[in-house]
């Protein structure tokens, strides 16, 4: 992890891998989930959303929705990339029981973004240089799901091998990650850490649980190298989302649970940070992002073409649900009680 750090927090040093690395600004938050609860208004629990601006209640590909043809904008600086990506919204509980949604911030040379993430697409395994390796890029209609909002303990949660939280230090910190939610306050936030997997049975766009088209490599990680199973032969490019939650204005323990707990919960009502989900529906014009995984540059794609992050945040879609989650609130939309 420390070299990808230092890489990627300076993007300086001569490039040893291959990936695109851009900020997106927030879309939209809302409580919706085209992937797992299509049609539904409002969804279980509240996401936060970036990428073009088709999103919608539902967004079925066999009913016709095209994210790239659908959109006339993204939020992403990439101006190729429609897709969506969502993770559920942090939230803090004060000490008196109510809650508060936890801001998002742009990371550091993407100031000026409206909240949103950073997302990152890998070509080559980290750690070796001297191979450039061949990703296969999505096709359109692709989806998958990392994680389980229903999840609730570190067993559980070994399912999912790479997603994590990092304590921020500063804005450059990286390590250590831990599978739930940290125990201290955080100096520079928190940041949510989503790995997608990278293997794919070469078939099925989607599937039922939106995860079983998609597996991990059989040993080891993408970025160490290690192969996929021959049930899913297909490598995918890695995908990382980092969103940092700036969880600064909390820091204060007095506020904190009586028991010295830490405070924070997902818009799920998961206290433990075990549920830590999330969602991407493939949108790239053409063949736009194979192009670039082709190339094998380094956070930068001469062949995409940018937009301003003034421009990015232009990019929004209007609230479908009408609802009220900002201020003080007796209770998170749709949770009727957390898990602990
Ligand atoms: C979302 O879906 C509704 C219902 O199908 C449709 O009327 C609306 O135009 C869609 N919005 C966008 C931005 O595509
Ligand atoms: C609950 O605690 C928060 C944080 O200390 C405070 O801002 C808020 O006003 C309190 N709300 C009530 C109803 O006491």
């Amino acid at each position: 992890m420390k070299t990808k750090t230092l890489l990627a927090a300076s993007g300086l040093l001569a490039p040893t891998h291959a990936l695109l690395r851009f900020g997106c600004s927030q879309l939209t938050v809302q409580r919706l989930d085209p992937l797992v609860n299509p049609g539904q208004s409002p969804s279980p629990h509240l996401h936060q959303i970036i990428g073009g601006n088709s999103f919608n209640v539902s967004m079925d590909h066999n009913g016709g929705h095209d994210l790239v043809k659908g959109s006339t904008c993204t939020s992403c600086q990439f101006t190729e990339d429609f897709s969506n990506y969502w993770t559920a919204v942090m939230f803090f509980r004060a000490r008196n029981g109510t809650f508060k949604r936890v801001p998002q911030i742009a990371q550091t040379g993407m100031e000026g973004t409206n909240g949103g993430m950073v997302v990152y697409y890998m070509s080559d395994a980290l750690f070796d240089t001297a191979q450039k390796s061949k990703v296969t890029a999505f096709k359109p209609g692709f989806r998958m799901l990392v994680g389980d909002p229903a999840y609730s303990t570190r067993d559980q949660a070994r399912d999912w091998r790479q997603l994590t939280y990092t304590c921020m230090e500063s804005q450059a910190s990286r390590a250590p990650e831990s599978i739930g939610f940290p125990k201290t306050p955080c100096k520079g936030g928190i940041m949510a850490n989503h790995r997608f997997p990278t293997c794919w049975d070469g078939v099925n766009l989607d599937s039922p649980n939106h995860r079983d088209h998609v597996a991990y490599p059989e040993v080891g990680t993408f970025e160490s190298g290690g192969r996929c199973p021959s049930t899913h032969p297909v490598r995918l490019p890695q995908i990382l989302l980092e969103t940092v939650w700036d969880t600064r204005q909390f820091n204060n323990k007095a506020d904190w649970p009586e028991d010295g707990s830490q405070p924070f919960v997902w818009s799920s009502g998961d206290a433990t940070g075990f549920a830590n989900h999330a969602d991407y529906v493939f949108g790239w014009k053409d063949d736009s992002l194979q192009k670039a995984m082709d190339a094998h540059t380094y956070v930068s794609a001469p062949m995409l073409k940018t937009q301003t992050i003034a421009q990015q945040n232009k990019c929004t879609v209007r609230d479908m649900v009408n609802e009220k989650f900002d201020g003080w609130l007796q209770k998170i939309p749709g949770v009727e009680r957390l898990v602990f």
